[in-house]
């Protein structure tokens, strides 16, 4: 029998998603080894103090100087899993200019420099493999790279926030309030270091501008994703929405419109025998279609230490797998260089609570605001309380620009008492159709 190659691993990183990649390599390392032909082992592990004691790996295989393991010619691969921009930028750019091969999952980092490091990789001829940078354990990535080649992609969206949709499916279920569901999201390690993050809708934007880039092979980045998160839903919306059979997530949509592209992260209200009405807790899905594939949901584990570490895990093997010879990054990701649809364009169909004087004449004003700009109400319910009410209000699909100079208008009557927050309603086929 030939004695099986050996490949070394230089770990950034040893937190909730770090310290999982160890285990699963050890665990698994008898069926990797049968799947790929290589002993696969992590040699050194970076993190900020090496002299803190810490379960699993032995603690002479700490560092706290990324220099041990850029200079260590035996390691072939850095796993980043530190986050943020800085100084995982400068630790991955470093690790593929001495040709090492990178695997992250930070998708802060690839929404802002994903195409320079795209482009570098392929300038060194070696790898950059981010599976995990996007819904946890699903292979989404591997899916639009591999195969949706000649799918003809028009749209890709989905719940791509577990820690969101974690809080949302509390709220809904059992009336838990917003910061008691955070609080248990963060223990149980699906948000950022900084959840504010996940909560403005940032962390589903810079996986929405990944997700599309790969999709539409184009270059989108993480300022070119409009987003609102979820701060401003409340209880009340989503009570509101429940009486109306309607479930709230937060949605990423990204959709060609002919040869242009819009993308972007916001709640939206989904009817709830929509597919992504029933993902509940820190699953993601994600929708893709075209012309070639109708419709197909990839849904999964979208957050968690050990789900997202088997993302990575199966990007080493693939990354030890096309060792030879890189594949698919031999040519260029973005070679279509799309132009941007702009959202005010976008035609949806509104949900708005208004509180409002209970008196006569309110709703006529409202009404008469809202068609001076021509958008119709689909239908309003009113919510007695006390000397004010609640107005609960569907709109008829409506161009956004439109609709956002009503609300303005809208804005200015003295008779309503709150600031209008309108949420968007998704149609039965989701992304705003
Ligand atoms: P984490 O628990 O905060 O762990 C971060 C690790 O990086 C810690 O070991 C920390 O060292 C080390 N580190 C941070 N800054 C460093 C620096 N400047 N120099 C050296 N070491 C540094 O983070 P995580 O949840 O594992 O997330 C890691 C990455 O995976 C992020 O990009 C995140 O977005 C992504 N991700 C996470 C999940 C999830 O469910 N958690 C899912 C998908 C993707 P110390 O231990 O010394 O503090
Ligand atoms: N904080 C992220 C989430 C982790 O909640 O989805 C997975 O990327």
């Amino acid at each position: 029998m030939e004695p099986s190659e050996k490949i070394n691993i230089g770990l950034l990183g040893y937190g909730t998603v770090g310290s999982n990649v160890y285990s699963l390599l050890e665990e698994q390392a008898a069926e990797i080894k049968k799947a790929t032909g290589a002993s696969i082992s992590i040699n050194k592990i970076l993190v900020r103090d090496p002299s803190l004691p810490r379960a699993g790996a032995p603690p002479e295989l700490f560092t706290g100087n990324f220099e041990d393991i850029l200079n260590d010619a035996a390691i072939s691969i850095v796993v980043e899993l530190i986050g943020g921009t800085e100084p995982a930028f400068d630790f991955v750019t470093a690790a593929l200019e001495h040709g090492k091969a990178v695997v992250t999952a930070n998708k802060q980092l690839l929404s802002r420099q994903g195409f320079y490091l795209f482009r570098l990789a392929q300038d060194k001829k070696t790898q950059i493999s981010f599976e995990a940078s996007v819904a946890g354990a699903i292979p989404v990535i591997k899916v639009l790279r591999e195969s949706m080649v000649a799918a003809g992609l028009k749209s890709i969206y989905g719940i791509v926030n577990g820690t969101t949709n974690f809080i949302l499916t509390e709220m809904s279920r059992t009336g838990a309030r917003y910061h008691d569901a955070l609080a248990r999201a963060q223990e149980w390690g699906y948000a950022e270091a900084d959840p504010s993050e996940d909560i403005n809708g940032k962390d589903a934007a810079a996986k929405m501008a990944i997700l599309a880039s790969i999709a539409f092979h184009t270059n989108v980045g993480l300022d070119d994703v409009a987003c609102t998160g979820i701060e401003n839903v409340s209880r009340l919306d989503i009570a509101y929405a429940r009486d109306l059979g309607l479930a709230v997530k937060l949605l990423g949509v990204a959709r060609l419109y002919q040869d242009r592209i819009n993308v972007r992260v916001y709640p939206a209200l989904l009817k709830q025998d929509h597919p992504l009405a029933s993902v509940s807790g820190a699953y993601n899905a994600v929708f893709l279609k075209g012309a070639a594939i109708d419709e197909i949901m990839l849904s999964g584990p979208g957050a968690g230490g050990m789900e997202t570490a088997s993302a990575v895990v199966s990007d080493i093997v693939s990354v030890v797998a096309r060792r030879e010879s890189p594949g698919f990054l031999e040519y260029p990701v973005a070679y279509r260089g799309l132009e941007f649809f702009p959202d005010e364009e976008v035609v949806s169909t509104f949900y708005l609570r208004l509180e409002v004087e209970d008196e006569p004449g309110v709703l006529a004003a409202i009404a008469s605001a809202f068609g001076k700009h021509g958008v119709s109400i689909q239908s309003v319910i009113q919510k007695g309380r006390g000397a004010r009410a609640e107005l609960v209000m569907v709109f008829h699909p409506v161009k956004e620009a439109r609709f956002a100079a009503a609300i303005e208008e809208a804005g200015r009557l003295e008779v309503i008492k709150s600031t209008p927050r309108p949420i968007r309603v998704e149609g039965n086929h989701g992304g705003g159709e």
